[in-house]
């Protein structure tokens, strides 16, 4: 077998057998195929696509290039959420403490920031001390704690992802059912939780663009985890405006400890909760979505969501003083206060140009080995729909460098329109 072969083949748009497909997996992961044929083969099945026999072989071979946990050993059943990631998305950061006040387990494994959309990793680093490198044994020890382990993909599961993942961002084939699917299931698969929801965004912040192929993402997920004897769901949700009133790692942590006092944007809040209480119904723990959201809204108040945090955060050698005194992390030095020039009407605030102004302050990272400023960000006095006279603030740019500020509002100007 060779690889220009199965090249070829996909390139003319042909269907590949099992064999092929983990031939140019296995050959990827072990170096005997070079980067430069797996990105001819990437855009290959981005341009002929892969049907859903194939997806399902691309994903089981990536499992296969690792580990395969096991959690049935642990006292709970356990439950997962994945987001196809977003802009403003910080719903893991409220939703793991929520959820795990319950009898589940959560084997939250997250990823960090790239292009526009931020990363759960980043924002959780910005309290300070918080660790998220841990291996195998660690995660066991994390999950019998506190149910839980907020942490990046340990090197055991999917190594096969992970090559691949960091090719496809820098040859431009991330956007392609087949490679997205394989992609988050390999990884969920191999991480051992029996339940999934999916949190399937589309619109300008998305991967997928539109509400369609985001619905025939979501089915493809949850028809991949059903062949891995998994229970998948999915929620669909609108990416087009960012999520919440914040983008920016530092300013997601706080906005995310505000929902788990009862407090927050209504969006972050209504999205973690419907989330939270599919993950709660799949696991067994209610019959329904309502039973499940009214408990969860009841316990707010008492802390308990809280002190789950607490203990997540010091199980992972973070400050915890931080849910008391946000000035524990470090803020940016400067904020611009973005004003309206005129009376109106917020008519757009597009997610992908307020998550490319984020990133160009620093919150985000362009390569994968670029560093990001945890202070900085956006922070939206008022959203998208709402009406605003002139000179009132809009939004507020958290920033420390001003050749960074300037790049930012060229993209905030681009993103917002008042009519
Ligand atoms: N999230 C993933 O984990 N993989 C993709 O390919 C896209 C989003």
């Amino acid at each position: 077998m060779r690889a220009y072969d199965i090249i070829y083949k996909k390139r003319n748009g042909e269907k590949l057998t099992k064999k092929e497909i983990n031939f140019m997996i296995n050959g990827f992961v072990d170096g005997s195929i070079p980067d430069y044929q797996m990105s001819a083969f990437t855009m290959a099945v981005f341009f002929k696509g892969m049907d859903f026999e194939e997806t399902v072989e691309l994903t089981f071979a990536m499992v296969n290039s690792g580990e395969m946990y096991e959690l049935n050993g642990l006292p709970y059943p356990s439950a997962d959420k994945h987001s196809t990631g977003g802009v403003g998305d910080k719903i893991s950061i409220p939703l793991v403490p929520i959820v795990t006040t319950y009898d589940i387990i959560v084997p939250m494994m997250s990823g960090r920031g790239l292009g526009h959309t931020g990363g759960t990793l980043d924002k959780l680093e910005s309290i300070p001390g918080f660790q998220v490198n841990f291996e195998k044994d660690d995660f066991f020890k994390l999950l019998k704690e506190n149910k839980t382990a907020m942490i990046g993909q340990s090197r055991d599961i999917a190594p096969a992802d992970k090559k691949l993942y960091a090719l496809r961002d820098v040859t431009a084939t991330v956007d392609s059912m087949p490679l997205i699917t394989a992609s988050i299931m390999s990884k969920k698969i191999a991480e051992g939780a029996k339940n999934y929801i999916f949190d399937v965004k589309y619109g300008s912040g998305a991967f997928m663009k539109d509400r369609k192929s985001a619905e025939k993402l979501a089915e493809y997920l949850k028809k991949v985890a059903k062949i891995a004897n998994r229970n998948g769901d999915y929620i669909l949700s609108d990416m087009n405006t960012p999520l919440g009133n914040t983008i920016g790692n530092r300013l997601e942590i706080i906005e995310s400890i505000e929902i788990l006092k009862g407090n927050g944007p209504k969006d972050v809040k209504n999205l973690t909760e419907r989330l939270a209480a599919r993950m709660l119904v799949l696991a067994g723990i209610f019959s329904n979505d309502n039973d499940a959201i009214n408990d969860i809204q009841k316990k707010y108040k008492t802390g308990v969501y809280i002190e789950q945090f607490r203990k997540i955060i010091e199980a992972q050698k973070g400050n915890s003083r931080v849910l008391d005194d946000y000035d524990i992390m470090p803020a940016a030095k400067k904020q611009f206060h973005y004003k309206a020039n005129s009376s109106g009407k917020i008519i757009k605030e597009d997610a992908l140009q307020f998550g490319l102004a984020a990133l160009a302050t620093g919150a985000g990272r362009e390569k994968k080995e670029d560093d990001v400023d945890h202070s900085t960000g956006i922070e939206l006095i008022r959203k998208e729909g709402e009406r605003i006279e002139k000179n009132e603030d809009i939004l507020i740019i958290h920033y420390n460098d001003e050749n960074k500020l300037k790049n930012a509002l060229t993209y905030l100007e681009k993103g917002l329109v008042i009519e």
